[in-house]
């Protein structure tokens, strides 16, 4: 929620309190220098007690409601026709007005269990953007996946609301050219990660819905994000001010076949879901859940999730909760920007972004331009962000690099669990890399797995610019910090 202060500032303020906390420890600069080489200067293979802020990612790792802690204590543990699964199937009827419905374990298993039924070798699936779980899916199952965004989505210093909109033209222009019947359905992404968690209008969904619908093409909704897309809605597009999030989540479910969703994010669970009111693909998926997830009743999640899935999908739509990530990366945006930062905007779902290639305009993206940024911020900082950029792209059949569209650096706010004055401290060690981006230098790795490489890969940093950059640090900050 944002509260005007009596100097007429927005404040964007928390609308919880902790109750539950978890220590954090700041490493030491000699600490993070062995880490981040140790780790191949790849984020995600540090460790936590090697890290002070944890911005890798807001998947799993957001603050559970008491409501959602307390609901797990009565969950019901029954291998087929669990209890659980009853009162998760209430809430999807309640929040999304959907009737059929299957847990799965996370995202990406929908989303395999989706490639399983509808793609097939020789069709295309076009979408806003893709994701790297979605797209290796999709793609190993035989169908290309077609980005049909709009000509602007790609410009980091915006003010385009919308960014995650789908292009209208274009997707006439796939339908022309492949003719409707090759393509396995067409998917809109509810704030489009991988250009900086950007929403799409409900204004544009209704359009790709109708367009969509006169060629019997099926709309799957990615809602991973559902509640951050909706807020945005509401604040952004006009018609949408006095209507509820939990309107504008019904409004989006009509306007889709089917949807899938990473419980880990919106709903602040570990866990997927997969949910329709057409029995037929209800009853196609059905069939291969047990094969791959486990009993339809559980698909593969604790049952405890469950119960906290039914409780966080309720939860999401209450406006102060849909909120309370994006009002502070807008704040942390706001205050990149002040700063001379090159941040994303307008402010996305789901983190801060920095467009690397604005930051470190000296190294090209053959040498990984994001993946340098991430590692290197979290050597002056303690703060670990996620590379999102050409090493999250696997290399094409040749053995090419793909570069990638944008390089980004993305910093993630996980739900309830950061504060204002984290914000604070990483925009400063940011602007104080800024000044010093001339000592950032590429990577080049030295141990690449074939698909997403970015997981496990590791990198060195060329001519040694870690040690470069750490006796900077040292000189300004000392050894404690
Ligand atoms: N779709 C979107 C939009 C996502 O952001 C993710 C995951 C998935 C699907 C896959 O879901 O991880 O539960 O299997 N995003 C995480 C992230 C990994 O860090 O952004 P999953």
């Amino acid at each position: 929620m944002i509260v005007r202060l009596s100097d007429g500032r927005d404040l964007p303020i928390e609308m919880y309190k902790a109750r539950v906390v978890q220590k954090t420890t700041l490493p030491p600069i000699d600490q993070r220098l062995g880490a981040i080489e140790e780790a191949g200067y790849n984020t995600f293979l540090l460790w936590t007690k090697d890290i002070f802020i944890d911005m890798l990612t807001d998947s799993g790792t957001n603050a559970m409601s008491d409501n959602q802690l307390a609901s797990m204590m009565v969950a019901d543990d029954a291998y087929a026709g669990g209890e659980s699964y009853r009162r998760l199937g209430t809430a999807v009827q309640d929040v999304l007005g959907l009737e059929y419905y299957l847990p799965c374990h996370q995202g990406r298993a929908a989303e395999h269990l989706l490639a399983k039924i509808f793609c097939r070798p020789g069709t295309v699936t076009p979408m806003n953007y893709h994701f790297t779980t979605t797209k290796a899916h999709f793609e190993m199952a035989g169908s290309r996946v077609l980005e049909i965004y709009r000509d602007d989505a790609m410009d980091t210093a915006s003010e385009n609301p919308f960014k995650g909109n789908l292009d209208l033209d274009k997707f006439q222009g796939v339908i022309d050219e492949y003719g409707a019947s090759n393509i396995a359905f067409v998917r809109m992404e509810a704030t489009t990660n991988l250009i900086g968690g950007q929403p799409f209008s409900m204004e544009n969904l209704r359009q790709v819905y109708e367009l969509a619908k006169q060629h019997r093409i099926p709309v799957v909704l990615d809602c991973s994000l559902v509640s951050e897309n909706a807020y945005f809605i509401k604040c952004r597009e006009p018609r949408y001010q006095d209507v509820s999030i939990a309107e504008i989540v019904r409004e989006m479910m009509s306007l889709s076949d089917l949807i899938y969703l990473s419980g880990r994010k919106s709903t602040c669970v570990r866990g997927g879901l997969l949910a329709t009111n057409n029995v037929d693909y209800f009853n196609q998926l059905k069939a291969w859940l047990p094969v791959y997830e486990g009993f339809i009743t559980y698909g593969g999640m604790s049952s405890k999730e469950i119960e906290a899935m039914a409780v966080g999908l309720r939860e999401m739509v209450d406006l102060d909760v849909a909120s309370s990530s994006a009002d502070l990366i807008q704040d942390f945006v706001d205050k990149m920007v002040a700063r001379g930062i090159p941040a994303v905007t307008p402010a996305g779902g789901l983190a801060g972004h920095v467009d690397a290639m604005k930051f470190l305009p000296h190294v090209p993206q053959e040498q990984y331009t994001a993946g340098a940024l991430a590692a290197a911020l979290y050597l002056v900082s303690g703060v670990r962000s996620m590379e999102r950029g050409t090493i999250s792209m696997d290399r094409d059949e040749q053995g090419n690099d793909v570069p990638s569209d944008l390089e980004l650096c993305r910093m993630a706010l996980p739900r309830r669990v950061y504060t204002m004055s984290h914000v604070d401290y990483v925009v400063d060690r940011l602007a104080w890399l800024h000044a010093h981006a001339d000592l950032v230098g590429g990577l080049e790795f030295f141990e690449e797995p074939p698909v997403l490489r970015f997981f496990t890969g590791r990198l060195r940093a060329l001519d040694g610019w870690g040690h470069r950059l750490a006796d900077a640090f040292r000189k300004d900050f000392g050894d404690q910090l």
